[in-house]
């Protein structure tokens, strides 16, 4: 019969290939159980939207097969999102990490994406949260198709209207119909710092907020406020969005917000009758964006014109386009980034990447 600390050892040469670590060292087996020839354990990922979770249940399956005496291996994969470490006086410590989605241009498909990767993120089993911090255009409830609807409050919290899964609260339910607000510095400062504690958020392993363009004072503040997980930057591949989302990037870094990466939104159409892929436009890409910030490419979200017709997001009305493909996959990417900046403690201060526009 195999050894509780043989089985341990075997798992050690099963490494976490975002974490470079060995998953024993990561701390996450669990639970081991050894009984005659069978072995069971739990193997507790960092997000239950693992990229990899099914080649690390492979690997260790096979690891434990081979020592002697082991006859069945039984692995059952479970997550819980590491917090975000911070000395900064906490708003929301309930919440584990707090993921800005922000663009130097508008219109870009902040919105968009962050509304499709809130709900994969709870599709793979996370509990999430979706802010619309867009005080000047809230977008949010128009894309989930819930525009009319009245958070309640419970005590002296407003309670998040909850959406294919996720939990979601938006300035645009504060606000009158057709109501123009005339924004000023401390009034958004104010409404945001509203929005992240007069709300019941709850326990959540992701809060995604959905930032106006630019570097405005809601972005600001929102830093300001609560410890960030990371920024992620949304561009289109044209010159002028990646210019002014370099420098958009540069200045959440100054806010000691680090970069989690890079999404590029609407750079291809696929043919629906083809399958061929055109590119729409010929500025820096998202990749090269990314790399010329030095952080990770998220991914490509391609251009469907099936977006917004429902009142849903593409991950729910078209879950087999080529489309809602990439957002669960970057949904998942986002996910290990996010751990990987979670459990980076010990790194030293973030520095300004250095851009240089094309
Ligand atoms: N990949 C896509 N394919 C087709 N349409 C898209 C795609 N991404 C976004 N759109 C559309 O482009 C428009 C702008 O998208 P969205 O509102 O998400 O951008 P935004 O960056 O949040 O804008 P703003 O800066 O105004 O907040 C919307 O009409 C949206 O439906
Ligand atoms: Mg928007």
């Amino acid at each position: 019969m195999a050894t509780e600390s043989q089985v341990l050892d075997a798992l050690r040469a099963v490494q976490d290939p975002d974490l470079h670590q060995d998953i024993v060292k990561l701390g996450f087996i669990k639970d081991i159980h050894i009984e005659g020839g069978s072995v069971k354990f739990k193997v507790e990922l960092t997000t239950p939207a693992c990229p990899v979770k099914d080649l690390l249940k492979e690997q260790c399956e096979e690891v434990v097969l081979a020592l002697d005496g082991v006859e069945t291996v039984e692995v059952e994969m479970t997550a819980k999102v590491r917090s975000r470490e911070s000395d900064q006086e906490d708003l929301l410590p309930g919440v584990k990490q707090i993921i800005a989605i922000a663009s130097g241009k508008g219109g870009v498909g902040k919105s968009t994406v962050a509304t499709n990767l809130a709900v994969a993120l709870a599709q793979a089993g996370a509990r999430v949260g979706l802010l619309d911090a867009d005080v000047y255009g809230p977008s949010i409830p128009l894309i989930l198709g819930c525009q009319n609807e009245q958070p309640f409050t419970r005590g002296k919290k407003i309670v998040p209207i909850e959406r294919h899964g996720i939990q979601l609260m938006s300035i645009g339910f504060l606000l009158e119909e057709g109501q123009a607000v005339l924004w000023r510095g401390p009034m958004v400062a104010g409404t945001v710092k509203q929005l992240l504690q007069d709300v019941d958020w709850g326990e959540l392993d992701y809060l995604l907020v959905d930032l106006p363009p630019g570097t405005g004072d809601a972005p600001m503040s929102l830093a300001q406020l609560v410890p960030l997980t990371g920024v992620v930057i949304v561009t289109t591949p044209q010159t002028v969005a990646a210019h002014i989302a370099g420098k958009a990037a540069q200045l959440f870094v100054r806010m000691n917000s680090p970069l989690i990466g890079v999404i590029e939104n609407m750079a291809v159409f696929v043919s629906p009758d083809s399958g061929k892929e055109y590119r729409l436009f010929s500025g820096m890409s998202g990749e090269e964006l990314a790399s010329q910030l030095k952080v990770p490419f998220l991914g490509s979200i391609p251009l469907d014109p099936l977006v917004g017709e429902t009142g849903e997001p593409s991950v729910i009305a078209h879950p087999d386009t080529a489309q809602s493909r990439a957002f669960l996959q970057i949904s998942k990417d986002l996910a290990a980034q996010g751990s990987i900046l979670a459990m980076a403690r010990q790194q030293p201060e973030s520095q300004t990447p250095k851009f240089t526009p094309a």
